[in-house]
């Protein structure tokens, strides 16, 4: 865990902000998220839904935004909850977003002033990452 930088600080802005638009009817617990890569900012926020399963994080959200914009390489991700802890992404989540960077940098607020900032290396040892399927398997049978 590292002390959060100013630039940590004003990406966590605008994932709070991004939470304000959750649609979160269900659970009540309204998530924002906001991806920062190739120099630009993309907001996410958890899209619920009747079906429980077929809900989406904000964090995937915010992935989604960024993906559809051209980014293949995220540099950092903010996360904002209703916790009063610093709202962790899902294992899901954390699989999710190592596609697009193992080693990000994640900030972590919630409904207080504390922040966390952790790798997704530190929050996920061990992705599965595409490297695994590059390997050559036509010997196999
Ligand atoms: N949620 C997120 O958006 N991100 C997380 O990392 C944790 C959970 C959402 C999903 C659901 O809409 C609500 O929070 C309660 O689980």
């Amino acid at each position: 865990m590292t002390e959060p930088t100013s630039a940590d600080l004003a990406l966590l802005a605008f994932a709070r902000e991004a939470k304000d638009k959750a649609y979160a009817p269900y659970s009540d617990f309204r998530v924002g998220a906001a991806v920062f890569a190739g120099g630009d900012i993309y907001q996410g926020c958890n899209v619920e839904n009747a079906a429980y399963g077929s809900t989406i994080c904000a964090e995937r959200s915010a992935a989604l935004h960024a993906v559809m914009h051209g980014q293949r390489w995220f540099d950092a991700i903010a996360i904002v909850g209703d916790s009063d802890a610093p709202t962790v992404p899902c294992g899901a989540c954390r699989q999710f977003l190592a596609e697009f960077n193992p080693d990000l940098r994640v900030v972590m607020g919630g409904a207080t002033d504390a922040v966390m900032v952790m790798t997704l290396g530190e929050l996920l040892p061990e992705a599965f990452v595409r490297g695994y399927l590059d390997q050559d398997h036509s010997s196999d049978e």
